[in-house]
């Protein structure tokens, strides 16, 4: 082995190795409530300690973390399943534990398993639940469990018994929530702080709760073990801070988080190159997060532009991708100079839009064909100058 492979494998063995089998357990430092009063939303900052740790990671990186399930639908399944919670039951890592830890700690008891509704449907003779699992019927079973849980199967069908192992083995394991790190390491040391919408729901009778999202906002506090890996963002990086790329970033919503560890990072860096930030919200009074900072950022040349768009504070909607199109002459000259862009946030309506007003903005104001715009986009790809990190 040469002298420079001694010290490479010298010096990465001396740096922890946090994964999925081994997990760093953090603790939360501060959270705050991020909308205000008004909202329709509920989105809080958290900021988990790493001290001591020696967690590394880079802006554009997630942090997975390991859920835990909420303790009265916990209840609510074993007092429907006719169990006390102290039955034994090995978990999916092989240990003999309490049926309720078990439930709390290592199986999904929201989203049920299509193995769990067969059995429900067989013990319980439900012919109409068998109906809805034939292979034929995918788009309807897809519908039909929208806003159901688990726990709606073991009420409408107490007549189906099960043994606690038996039961446990129909569910599926509970996984890491994945959340975009809403810091840089070289601004805040020892500390990554996260962006996170609560996911709440009525439906079917029920009161829902979102498994990770409520854990933090309504059960994590300074003592909780909170088991966390990095997962890395892959391609979602900043360019070297002595370029002089232009960056533009869209954020609309939870999706303000990776840009809010860019400027930090821009701001302890440097950095060259030019920074426009698209933000968006449903009301600028109630739901302007981090606003303070992002303002100051703008002050001090960390942010060159800043653009928002609140959907509901006038009669008709305004979202990133309208003051993308406002914007379309200038947003051409960034790409033009050779612009990396940015999106984050919701993959299901908002990345879709914003891909077509970018389509749009680039035959318009490059005198581009459709197909032209479109082998624009596709080369901005290749060259990885659009980057997303959609959910
Ligand atoms: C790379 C990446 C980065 C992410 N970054 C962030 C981030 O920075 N901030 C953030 O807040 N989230 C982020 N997410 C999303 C996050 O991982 C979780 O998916 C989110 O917090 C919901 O998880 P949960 O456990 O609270 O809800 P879950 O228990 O997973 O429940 C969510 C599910 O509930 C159901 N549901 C939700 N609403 C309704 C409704 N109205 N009616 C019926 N059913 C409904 C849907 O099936 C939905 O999939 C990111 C995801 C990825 C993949
Ligand atoms: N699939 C869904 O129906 C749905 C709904 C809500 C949230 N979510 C998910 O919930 C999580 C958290 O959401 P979030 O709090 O980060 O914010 P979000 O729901 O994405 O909302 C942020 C802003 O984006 C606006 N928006 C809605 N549709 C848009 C579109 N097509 N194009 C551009 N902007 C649009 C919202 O406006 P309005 O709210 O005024 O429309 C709001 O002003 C995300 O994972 C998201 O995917 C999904």
């Amino acid at each position: 082995m040469s002298a420079t492979n001694a010290t490479q494998t010298a010096s990465s063995a001396a740096k922890p190795q946090f994964n999925r089998k081994n997990p760093l357990v953090a603790q939360l430092k501060k959270a705050r409530v991020l909308t205000g009063e008004g909202s329709e939303k509920d989105t809080r900052h958290f900021e988990i300690s790493l001290m001591g740790s020696g967690l590394e990671y880079e802006p554009g990186d997630s942090l997975a973390l390991f859920p835990q399930n909420c303790p009265e639908l916990v209840t609510d399944v074993l007092e429907a399943l006719g169990f006390t919670g102290g039955e034994t039951v090995t978990n999916p890592d092989g240990a003999e534990v309490p049926l309720r830890q078990a439930l709390t700690e290592s199986y999904s008891i929201t989203q049920p398993d299509k193995k769990l509704l067969a059995a429900i449907a067989e013990k319980a003779g439900a012919k109409n639940l068998e109906t809805l699992l034939l292979p034929e019927r995918k788009e309807q079973l897809q519908d039909y469990l929208w806003g159901r849980e688990v726990i709606d199967f073991l009420l409408a069908h107490p007549e189906a018994k099960f043994e606690p192992q038996e039961f446990v083995g129909f569910l599926k394991k509970l996984v890491v929530r994945l959340y975009s790190i809403a810091s840089s390491l070289k601004a805040c040391p020892d500390e990554v702080h996260l962006t996170v919408a609560t996911v709440t729901f009525h439906s079917y009778g029920r009161d829902r709760k979102g498994v990770c999202s409520t854990f933090l906002a309504q059960r994590v506090d300074e003592s909780t073990p909170l088991p966390c890996f990095i997962s890395p963002g892959k391609g979602f990086r900043l360019p070297a801070p002595e370029e002089d790329t232009p960056i533009i970033m869209c954020g609309p919503g939870t999706g303000i988080a990776p840009f809010r560890a860019f400027l930090q990072e821009r701001k302890v860096t440097n950095a060259k190159g030019d920074a426009w930030l698209f933000f968006g919200e449903q009301h600028e009074k109630s739901d302007f997060f981090y606003r303070d900072e992002f303002e100051a950022w703008l002050a001090d040349g960390t942010l060159t532009k800043l653009d928002t768009a609140f959907s509901r504070d006038q009669d008709h909607k305004i979202y990133v991708q309208h003051r993308i199109a406002e914007n379309g002459a200038e947003f051409w000259q960034w790409l033009e100079r050779g612009a990396i862009f940015y999106v984050c946030g919701d993959a299901q309506r908002m990345a879709g839009d914003v891909d077509q007003a970018l389509h749009d903005l680039i035959s318009q104001h490059g005198g581009k064909t459709e197909e032209e715009a479109a082998d624009y986009v596709n080369q901005m790809k290749k060259d990885k100058r659009y980057r997303r990190d959609v959910y």
